[in-house]
């Protein structure tokens, strides 16, 4: 039986290379709560083009005029990467992915339409021979904008064979050079979604010469499993998210296709060209910036997916670590903590930390999270890595937010009332006010508002701890919703209630982006 860290297959047949398409950026923000800024929609498209993915979906250019701006200036800078807009059937549609990809050097335009008789009938209100118009129609369009046309029949896994034929070949005839078949709502078993796959491939004409995807949502868990029988039936592109991210529960996660082909290339012969030692970095980033956090036994990149716990374990990682380990901590990019760091250590040892724990930050950013680490080794003795992850993550996240807290004094106790008094930097002017609530949260949470009002409620506030002991720094999630919209703030402090303050001001700041026609930031203050 072969153990461990099966090494790629020494021939690489590009029959077998699987393309991986990353909707981290499309289908992952549109995970509830998990919006992303332009900045920080360019870090991650900047590191899954690094790290060797095949295609960046960067947004959905129609669906408003921040995502139009996110997929040009994605296109601008991506270096290997295609660049992928995604598009209803619509003419219109089309063409504004087509003008966002415009600048890419290897742009795509992602035509999709619903085909199953549950969405025909309720969503579109269209009969099949409709839908197979509008196929023809929106591809057409799609390659008078670029060579590069990937279909989508939105809920494939539901579709009535004959039709999913149909919209298939009409796609290919008209120019699709990829053809996608979501399990939209995550229906599909893998034997059942490996028999579609092939059916397709090998029945419907023109099927020898595109790329056959899969796009597998994770509603009964079995998002990866589905996706590799996809593979195994002879599809060559994989749609996935950094940590599984995407709508409702989620899309196959991107680390977990990639590390089951590199550790199982035994029984899946079949590799890619994404760099896994990028993953941990990867992981922390998407979670960050997109405000969701990691489950702690999530596969490959949760907290735990390295961590020995039971004595029996332990004693046989000590003899050899391939007696629980089947994949090395290393090869997804996490390293072992070697420095340990408190008050005494210097910008270099920081600096080395950092590089260690997989993050390059510009001279102003280093010199920002250089500070607040020095302020956390002075109330901590010791500064674990996960310490210095919260601390740099949230200085990544709030570097383009307009509203900051600068200063919070709390009254608590068993007397009450509690009362806060905060201060807040809206851009560049400061605002002070004071408010009692039912609690010191709610008082906080109160003062903010009394700075910002708005109508958003509140449907989570999670606070959970960093590390061990009482001086470990608190991580608290705030998620707020208004309209339809949903954001997740996240902070981290020493202090209980300053982290609180500034997961709310950070989820504030997401709302704001998030209702983007809207005022400027003063105009919202009262
Ligand atoms: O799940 C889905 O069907 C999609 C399509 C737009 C590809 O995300
Ligand atoms: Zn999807």
């Amino acid at each position: 039986m072969p153990t461990t860290q099966n090494p790629a297959s020494p021939v690489r047949d590009e029959k077998d290379r699987v393309l991986i398409f990353d909707t981290t950026l499309r289908d992952g923000e549109q995970s509830p709560g998990a919006a992303m800024t332009l900045e920080d929609k360019l870090k991650v498209a900047e590191l899954l083009d690094e790290m060797g993915i095949d295609i960046i979906e960067a947004g959905f250019p129609i669906s408003s005029n921040g995502d139009f701006e996110a997929v040009t200036e994605i296109a601008k800078v991506v270096k290997n990467s295609v660049v992928c807009g995604l598009a209803r059937a619509g003419l219109k549609d089309i063409d504004r992915a087509g003008e966002a990809v415009r600048h890419a050097k290897r742009p795509r335009i992602h035509s999709f339409i619903s085909t199953s008789p549950v969405h025909r009938k309720w969503k579109l209100q269209m009969d099949a021979d409709q839908v197979i118009e509008a196929v023809a129609a929106s591809v057409a369009q799609a390659r008078k904008w670029v060579e590069d046309v990937e279909w989508s029949a939105e809920d494939a896994t539901r579709t009535e064979i004959d039709v999913l034929r149909r919209c298939c070949e009409v796609a290919i005839k008209q120019g699709a050079t990829t053809i996608n078949i979501p399990d939209t709502v995550g229906y599909s078993v893998p034997e059942e979604y490996y028999e579609l796959i092939k059916m397709l491939r090998e029945t419907v004409p023109g099927g020898d010469k595109v790329v056959w995807s899969t796009h597998c949502h994770n509603d009964l868990g079995m998002a990866v499993a589905n996706s590799l029988a996809g593979v195994r039936a002879g599809a060559r592109q994989v749609e996935c998210c950094i940590n599984g991210l995407g709508e409702r529960a989620g899309n196959a996660a991107l680390e977990e296709i990639v590390m089951a082909l590199n550790v199982r290339a035994d029984v899946l012969p079949y590799w890619t060209g994404v760099d896994a030692t990028k993953f941990t970095r990867a992981s922390k980033l998407v979670s960050a910036v997109a405000a969701f956090p990691v489950q702690y036994n999530k596969a490959v990149v949760g907290r735990n997916a390295f961590a020995h716990e039971s004595g029996i374990h332990q004693d046989g990682m000590l003899k050899n670590n391939q007696t629980y380990e089947i994949m090395t901590p290393e090869s997804v990019g996490l390293s072992k903590s070697s420095l340990s760091m408190g008050k005494l250590s210097g910008r270099h040892a920081f600096r080395e930390k950092l590089r260690e724990l997989g993050y390059e930050l510009g001279d102003n950013a280093f010199q920002d999270a250089f500070n607040r680490f020095k302020d956390l080794a002075d109330k901590k003795k010791i500064v674990f890595d996960e310490d210095i992850e919260a601390l740099v993550d949230q200085e990544v996240a709030s570097q383009s937010d307009r509203i900051k807290v600068v200063g919070l004094t709390v009254i608590a106790g068993t007397g009450g009332p509690q009362k806060a008094t905060i201060t807040l930097d809206i851009d560049g002017v400061q605002h002070v006010r004071e408010a009692t609530g039912d609690g010191p949260v709610d008082a906080i949470f109160k003062a903010i508002k009394a700075i910002v009002p708005h109508e958003a409620r509140l449907p989570l506030y999670q606070v959970m701890a960093v590390t061990e002991g009482t001086d470990a720094q608190a991580e608290v999630m705030v998620r707020l919703e208004e309209n339809g919209r949903t954001v997740t703030g996240r902070g981290a402090d020493t202090d209980t209630m300053v982290a609180s303050a500034r997961a709310y001001v950070s989820a504030l700041n997401k709302l704001m982006l998030k209702r983007q026609r809207g005022p400027s930031a003063q105009a919202m203050v009262s």
